[in-house]
């Protein structure tokens, strides 16, 4: 039997000194300091110092001359305390060294494209193409050890409350989350096709019917959408659902779950309540459903300081549903005009006419960016209600619609990042409740659900504006925010075919198209369906967050760019004529490759 290791790289203390023993691992670093050789080596758990010294084998010397940065080596020797003044703090291992009297080459290296260290992080396109060097760096590593952590935490934590964990299938139908399906063709089936699913969500629905009162899966799901840094094709979800319970007992056990994460990941303590806010509250006071609360900087609706004073735009925007919103931009009156325009700029580009400064002049009173129309005590009212002082700079946007609430969110956090607003050592939770049933889609002319079609409304007020206006029927949804992060998303469902009907012919699905696509969740739900409700995690995103990354790519081991690729196996690609022979499947080459369809 070979020992390849009695040790791992991040293991030997004072305490082993004179022992004799076997590492493997990655050399990380060599250097030749006249004749002595050391020898950096590496693997998951650490780095060890090995000394080759001429005076002990001349040989060995030699051979440890010929090792490049990334061979695989097998050393044998003995563990040494390192002199006093040669001691590295910065390394766990720093108080000893090996001195070996055998080394095996395991394997070797071409130049590598890619220097496996921390000091040296490449481009993110560089580092994909050569992801199993970057998954050698220590800071990768240490996030695929935490993910691991929090992945049994989970576990653990669901279990424990009598979760069941239960698979469900990837080749499935169309489960509607508000994404494209990625599509599978079938062989056997020719025209007819699978869809991988967005989420399992019909399916723990039907769990429930079932039976399992309490069901969680950790499970990929396949959404083929526009990639940001916080999103990605396929996705990990922690997706939970329970029966008889109301939107409390699923908070509950949320909370319970984020609790474990937090004190295992980030060790702080949990908050002992986390704040509530409503949908139009955030919307209002952030301009997004998924506010960044570690810092202040609200937004302030100040149409009824500004509207009403003859000031034709206010006025007019005012009448028309719209008005003015600002932002108080702490310690920056003194800004120039060009720094000004450069946030004009900001938010013209996003659709908003423009954006006026109001800040304290000369003689102390403040200076009137709207035109001559304002009395200056509206002014001293909208400076008061931005809680200025004559240091602050407030913006201020006029918009006939919603949209300056959102765009000046957006300029919110943008402002938060250039200026610094962001305690990044803060960890902010936030439950988003209240949310409307339906919004109304103004390119398709139909009311879209905001959540999922499955989500039940407060019947009462379904009744109460059905009719009149359904856009004002709240739903039982809620969302967990994180540091701005939408972390989780769920709701209370329906659990009556009826009612599960009605919600669709509101969103404009009649009930044969809806039997049609949904009929095995429709059935379901006439066979005796309990209350039920649930929630579920981006566990990537949860990743990210409890490891202060600010990309989930760098928390999934083989992430797609933003582009949907895969560049290390190299994904999407084409496929043989055959293969597409025997799925029924013929190419359309695009426009201009062939002529065909030019
Ligand atoms: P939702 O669509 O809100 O809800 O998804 C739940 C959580 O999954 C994460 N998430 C993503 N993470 C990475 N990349 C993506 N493309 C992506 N899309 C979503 C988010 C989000 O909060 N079936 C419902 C849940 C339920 O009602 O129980 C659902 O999927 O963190």
């Amino acid at each position: 039997m070979t020992v390849y290791r009695t040790h791992t790289c991040g293991e030997l203390r004072q305490s082993h000194a004179d022992e004799r023993v076997v590492l493997s691992g990655w050399a990380a670093r060599i250097r030749d300091l006249g004749g002595l050789i050391f020898l950096t080596v590496r693997d998951r758990y650490g780095r060890t110092q090995v000394v080759f010294d001429p005076d002990r084998s001349e040989e060995l010397v030699l051979e440890a001359k010929r090792v490049r940065q990334e061979w695989v080596v097998r050393i044998e020797g003995m563990v040494r305390t390192r002199p006093e003044q040669d001691r590295n703090a910065d390394m766990p291992t720093g108080d000893i060294e090996v001195v070996a009297d055998r080394l095996e080459v395991l394997a070797s290296c071409e130049t590598p494209p890619l220097l496996p260290e921390d000091d040296f992080v490449p481009s993110e396109e560089h580092r994909l193409r050569h992801r199993f060097l970057d998954l050698r760096r220590a800071r990768m590593q240490k996030i695929l050890v935490t993910r691991h952590n929090l992945l049994q935490t989970v576990r653990r934590v669901l279990s424990k409350q009598g979760f069941l964990e239960i698979e469900t299938p990837y080749l499935t139908r169309s489960t509607p989350e508000g994404a494209r399906d990625f599509i599978v063709p079938s062989r056997l089936h020719p025209g007819q096709w699978y869809a991988l699913p967005q989420s399992p969500q019909t399916y723990k629905q039907i769990l429930m019917v079932s039976g399992f009162d309490r069901y969680f899966q950790v499970v990929r799901c396949f959404r083929d959408e526009d990639f940001r840094a916080n999103r990605q094709p396929e996705f990990t979800q922690i997706d939970i659902e329970a029966a008889f319970v109301d939107e409390e007992q699923i908070r509950e056990t949320a909370e319970t779950l984020m609790k474990a994460v937090f004190e295992q990941a980030l060790e702080i303590p949990f908050p002992t309540a986390v704040p509530r806010m409503t949908y139009r509250d955030a919307m209002q006071r952030y301009g997004t459903d998924k506010p960044d609360t570690r810092y202040g900087q609200e937004l302030v609706d100040l149409t009824d300081h500004l509207a009403g004073h003859g000031f034709g735009v206010v006025d007019g925007i005012s009448k028309a549903g719209g008005g003015a919103v600002g932002l108080c931009v702490q310690g920056q009156a003194a800004v120039s005009r060009s720094w000004i325009k450069k946030w004009e700029e900001f938010v013209k580009q996003r659709g908003l006419g423009g954006l006026m400064p109001l800040r304290v002049q000369e003689d102390g009173s403040w200076a009137n960016p709207l035109g001559k129309f304002i009395p200056a005590e509206q002014l001293q009212k909208a400076a008061d209600a931005l809680q200025m002082g004559e240091d602050d700079l407030g913006l201020i946007a006029l918009d006939k619609g919603m949209r300056r609430f959102e765009v000046m969110g957006m300029l919110r956090s943008a402002l938060a990042q250039e200026l610094g607003w962001i305690d990044e050592s803060r960890h902010e939770l936030l439950w988003v409740t209240d949310f409307p049933l339906v919004e109304w889609n103004e390119e398709e002319e139909r009311y879209d659900a905001l959540h999922h079609p499955f989500t039940a409304p407060r019947y009462e007020e379904w009744e109460r504006w059905r009719e009149t206006d359904p856009s004002r029927i709240m739903s039982r949804a809620y969302d967990l925010v994180w540091n701005g992060h939408e972390v989780a998303g769920g709701s209370i469902r329906i659990h009556d075919r009826t009612w599960q009907e009605k919600v669709f012919g509101l969103i404009g699905l009649s009930p044969e198209e809806a039997s049609k696509r949904f009929s095995f969740l429709m059935e379901a739900l006439q066979y005796g369906a309990p209350p039920h409700g649930g929630i579920a995690f981006g566990f990537d995103r949860m990743v990210m967050l409890a490891t202060g990354e600010t990309s989930i790519r760098n928390v999934i081991a083989f992430p797609k760019t933003t582009a949907g690729m895969a560049l290390f196996e190299g994904a999407p690609g084409v496929v043989d004529e055959d293969q597409l022979h025997e799925l029924h499947l013929q190419e359309i080459k695009p426009k201009g490759e062939t002529g065909e369809n030019d």
